[in-house]
């Protein structure tokens, strides 16, 4: 029996899991809403916006599709998983109340207190004042974050106490992020490595996916301003099967059972972002969707068909899923519009995707790109590059030549990704 699929948003993340949705032979038609220039190759894209709920359901009833999949934060906080399951309708995803665990860093961080997951020292505010009172008793180096969504632009690292202060003023008085800085979580600043870890979940029993490791800063030598991520390695080499054991026991598990604790039991995917810091591993923040590149890497390297996972979670029978993965590594190298994460121009045509498509190992996932008869640049983050390999050092070899292949104007992305995890 063949099931027609909705996948909703329009990313680098989307594309990727289109791409594999669409490999699946149980699929009937895959539609995206809305789909970037990427997303149309695998699918049809439809142009409904990701907070049009009543659209998205009216169009899922209409053309009686089997299945939506939303990992995207703000439709979840928002409850679109409530929203069609109260139509009678299947969804994979988790409800807006499991979701508060990305939609809220205070939430978060609480729930983490209370569980004894370890994560950063720190104290939530809503009042400006008792926040620059206390970030001046705690001192610098601090991080300053706004608790709601933020785009990706709520967090700020205070070297200095000026920086802190900018950062408490811009988000509690000059509220550049509305509602989302009405609560600010202040934490303890921590050294180490960064990880990704993504956990399937259908509410009762989660599976672990391998380690990955994202890039976040735009600079070369992890500098320069926070993106939404920009290169993205998986496995992580020096990660073993029993530190990943450690973390599921100490993170993974715990959160899962603390939600389902509070009537908020979470079905798709955890991902908690961590730091491996020197007093061992701290949860930085969880994110209740794939990580985006890290969907990118993760689809080139599942062997299960994806549909099989997603149903198995929106039943409940993901004890009896098996998940297989292909051996060696994959990278993902992103292509970002000059200029990003500040202001960029958009609107330039891009060419030489087919020529790095025929390289050994390469797949060219869209982020922000439109089709309009020319393939365009339309976002921050433009194309994400990914290749695999035996090695890590195979698949960086292959990303970096392909990337090379790829022309548009204003063209930029970082030469060291998977550097630190190739020399380590
Ligand atoms: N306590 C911390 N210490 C050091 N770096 C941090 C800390 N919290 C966040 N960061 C850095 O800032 C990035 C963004 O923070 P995160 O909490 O993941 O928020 P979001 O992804 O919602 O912007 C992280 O990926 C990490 O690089
Ligand atoms: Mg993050």
């Amino acid at each position: 029996m063949t099931v027609d699929v909705l996948l909703v948003g329009g990313g680098g993340r989307e594309h990727a899991l289109a791409w594999k949705i669409a490999q699946s032979p149980r699929l009937g038609k895959l539609y995206i809403a809305p789909g970037n220039g990427g997303t149309r190759l695998v699918g049809e894209n439809i142009s409904i916006g990701v907070m049009e709920f009543e659209k998205i359901a009216q169009f899922v009833e209409e053309k009686k599709i089997g299945l939506t999949i939303c990992s995207m934060d703000n439709p979840l906080v928002s409850g679109i998983v409530d929203f069609f399951q109260a139509r009678g309708l299947r969804i994979w995803g988790p409800t807006k109340v499991a979701a508060q665990i990305e939609g809220s860093k205070a939430f978060a961080k609480q729930l983490m207190r209370e569980a004894s997951i370890p994560t950063a020292d720190f104290a939530v505010f809503t009042n400006h004042d008792e926040a620059l009172r206390y970030v001046h008793e705690k001192g610098v180096p601090v991080v300053v974050k706004a608790s709601g969504l933020a785009l990706g632009k709520g967090v700020s690292i205070c070297r200095t106490l000026s920086e802190a202060e900018s950062a408490l003023k811009e988000i509690m008085l000059d509220r550049v992020f509305k509602d989302s800085g009405t609560e600010v979580v202040i934490e303890e600043y921590l050294d180490g490595e960064e990880l990704s870890i993504h956990a399937l979940s259908d509410g009762k029993t989660h599976v672990l996916f391998p380690v990955s490791q994202d890039h976040k800063t735009i600079g070369e030598g992890d500098t320069g301003k926070n993106t939404g991520g920009i290169g993205t390695i998986v496995p992580v080499p020096w990660v073993s099967a029993d530190t990943l054991k450690d973390l599921d026991a100490r993170v993974v598990k715990p959160t899962l059972e603390a939600l389902a604790a509070r009537g908020a039991s979470f079905a798709g995917i955890l991902y908690p972002g961590l730091k491996m810091s020197s007093q061992g591993p701290k949860v930085l923040e969880f994110n209740a969707r794939f990580g985006d590149p890290e969907a990118q890497v993760y689809m080139r390297l599942l062997k299960t068909d994806i549909l099989d996972l997603f149903e198995a979670c929106v039943d409940g029978t993901l004890q009896r899923q098996t998940i297989e993965w292909e051996t060696g590594f994959t990278i993902n190298i992103v292509l970002c519009s000059g200029g990003y994460p500040d202001e960029y121009k958009k609107g330039f045509p891009i060419t030489g995707i087919e020529e790095a498509e025929k390289l050994p190992g390469v797949v060219v996932f869209h982020a922000g790109t439109t089709f309009d008869g020319t393939l365009k640049t339309s976002g921050g983050r433009v194309l994400g590059v990914s290749a695999v390999g035996a090695t890590l050092k195979e698949a960086l070899d292959r990303a970096y030549e392909a990337v090379e292949k790829i022309n548009f104007e204003g063209k930029y992305f970082r030469r060291d990704i998977g550097a630190k995890a190739l020399a380590a």
